[in-house]
This record gives structure tokens, C-alpha cells and sequence, in this order.
């Protein structure tokens, strides 16, 4: 099982860099940006969850790959914007400088824009190229698009930013903050797995509560990590979160607290696998999660 995980990483990788090939030199450096931060130092979390749901659905991973590199694109565009000096203001992501370290903020900002606009055209292009049909094409857009955007992804992000410095977030909020900014996309991860094989709604319905159990979990051990990781291992400088007065999980109980709720999320989640056939590499991979150390 270890080893259908490595090979859907290897697939998801060789697939990849496709897309940053091709354009004109006047405007070869937001290619250079936009890779730049793509490539290499990723943990390719909501890909695999892409590929690893299609699978378990009995789905051809091949045709989930357009879905899988979209979400990543989406994901990374939203790691450049979160480290702009406007937002959380980091210098470090995926082990190197951050992308308005090498590229300045004006062309951060664009590298995001098209990362953003390339998810699209990659699920449509997929389509083009005869990998699924148009059907499934517009589902994968109107699930993405829902959950990335204001009322996902971005609204979280909001919440987040709203309740920098504020001492009286509750957990009601954080929770919010948390399943939106978070789960949301991871939400998007799974269910594109599902749409890529024309899974029933019973299933996207279950792979639905996996992904906010363990989106959930997923920011919380993030939080956890800002407290006791490095550099070194984490790739992104820690501390962050107090240096900006963010309220977390962390702040308001603790490590030990936040990693036993995140033990309990994964197992709500593992228990929502079992109209999955297939669903042992999605198990150990949730496990992994859970006690990932970066
Ligand atoms: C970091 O995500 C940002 C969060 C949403 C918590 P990841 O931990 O998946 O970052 P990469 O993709 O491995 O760099
Ligand atoms: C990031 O949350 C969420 C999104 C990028 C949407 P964080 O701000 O905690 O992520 P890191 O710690 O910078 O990776
Ligand atoms: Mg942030
Ligand atoms: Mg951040
Ligand atoms: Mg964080």
C-alpha cells in the first residue's frame, strides 16, 4: 500500500511540469515564478488524496490528474499570497526563500493569479484531450470553484485575518476559520478523486466527512508544528503564528490537547472510509497525517 502511494506520488510529479513549458519570452518570468514555487519541497497532500480517492472509487487515475494538478495549483497559489507581508508576512516556504523574496511582491501576486487561472484551464484541457467528458469537466469546476472561493478557501482566509489579535476567539470561530481556510480545498481534493471516476453521491457524500474531519485536523496539527518543529524539518519558519497574534487551537488548549483532538478527528474520519472498497491506502495515508512531523 506504502508503495501505491509512493507511485501516485511519482505519476502526480511526472505530470506535473508539463504546464510551465510553453510561452513567450516577454513574460517567461511569471513562468519562472510560478514553478518556482510549484516544484520540489511540497508534501502533495490534496493531489494524492485526489488520486487515492479515485482509486478507491475504482476510478482510471490517469483521468484524475488534470483534477489533481488543478488543486495543487490552487493550494500553492494560496501558499504565495499567505506569505505576502499584507497577509502572515513569511520569509520561508518549502524549505526556500518565499516567492516575493526572489520574485518581489508585485510578481508574487501575479504567480498566484495564474496558478489560480491555470487550475481551470488544466480541468478543462483534460476534457479537451479526451480524458473525461464535459459532464464531469463542469462537476470537478463547480466543486472546485465553490470550495476554493469566498464562501471556502478565501472566506477562511478572511476569518483568519479578522481575528488576528483578537484574545476572545472561540472555538465556534476557530473551527470556522480552520474547516474553511483549510478544509475546504482538502474538501475539494476528495471529492474531485470521486468526480474524476463518476462516483455515486453516496460516496462523494462520505468522502465529504473524511475530508473535514481530517481538514481539521489537518490545520490543527499545522498549528501544533508552529509551535514544536524547525526550520530544519517544517521547511517554513516557526513561530509565525504568535509573531502575528494569530488565535489557534494551539493557543487556546495546548499541544497535548490539540494532538489528541487530532487523533480523534482522523479516526471520525477513517470510520466514514467504509463504502470504500478500496480503501486501504487512504487509511495509512490518513494515518501518516496525523502524526506527520512536517
Ligand atoms: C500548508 O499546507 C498550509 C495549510 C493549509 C495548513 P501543507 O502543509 O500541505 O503545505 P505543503 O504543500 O506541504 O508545502
Ligand atoms: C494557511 O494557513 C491556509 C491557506 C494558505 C489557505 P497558515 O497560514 O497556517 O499556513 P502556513 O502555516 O503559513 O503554511
Ligand atoms: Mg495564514
Ligand atoms: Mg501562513
Ligand atoms: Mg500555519
Amino acid at each position: 500500500m506504502q508503495t501505491k502511494i509512493e507511485a501516485f506520488g511519482k505519476l502526480f510529479e511526472e505530470n506535473l511540469y508539463e504546464y510551465f513549458k510553453e510561452y513567450l519570452p516577454q513574460y517567461k518570468l511569471i513562468f519562472e515564478s510560478m514553478e518556482y514555487s510549484v516544484k520540489n519541497g511540497g508534501k502533495r497532500v490534496r493531489p494524492l488524496l485526489t488520486l487515492l480517492f479515485c482509486d478507491a472509487c475504482g476510478g482510471e487515475v490517469n483521468s484524475a490528474l488534470p483534477f489533481a494538478q488543478a488543486v495543487e495549483f490552487i493550494h500553492t497559489y494560496s501558499l504565495i499570497h499567505d506569505d505576502l507581508p499584507c497577509m502572515d508576512n513569511d520569509d520561508y516556504r518549502r524549505g526556500k526563500p518565499s516567492n516575493h523574496k526572489v520574485y518581489g511582491e508585485a510578481f508574487a501576486l501575479l504567480a498566484g493569479d495564474g496558478l489560480l487561472t491555470a487550475a481551470f484551464e488544466r480541468i478543462s484541457q483534460g476534457c479537451l484531450d479526451g480524458l473525461y467528458d464535459s459532464g464531469t469537466a463542469i462537476s470537478g469546476v463547480s466543486a472546485l470553484s465553490s470550495l476554493a472561493g469566498s464562501r471556502g478557501m478565501i472566506g477562511g482566509q478572511v476569518v483568519d485575518l479578522l481575528n488576528e489579535n483578537n484574545p476572545d476567539a472561540d472555538f465556534e470561530t476557530l473551527q470556522l476559520m480552520d474547516l474553511l481556510k483549510t478544509g475546504a480545498l482538502i474538501e475539494a481534493a476528495c471529492v474531485l478523486g470521486c468526480v474524476a471516476a463518476a462516483a455515486d453521491e453516496e460516496k462523494i457524500e462520505a468522502a465529504r466527512v473524511f475530508a473535514q474531519n481530517i481538514g481539521l485536523a489537518f490545520q490543527i496539527k499545522d498549528d501544533i508544528l508552529d509551535v514544536t518543529s524547525s526550520l530544519e524539518k517544517l521547511g517554513k519558519l516557526t513561530g509565525s503564528d504568535s509573531q502575528n497574534g494569530k488565535s489557534t487551537y494551539v493557543s487556546l488548549m495546548g499541544v497535548e490537547k490539540c494532538q489528541a483532538l487530532v487523533e480523534k478527528l482522523t479516526e471520525d474520519a477513517l470510520s466514514s472510509l467504509e463504502v470504500f472498497e478500496n480503501n486501504e491506502a487512504l487509511k495509512i495515508y490518513a494515518d501518516y497525517l496525523a502524526h506527520r512531523e512536517n
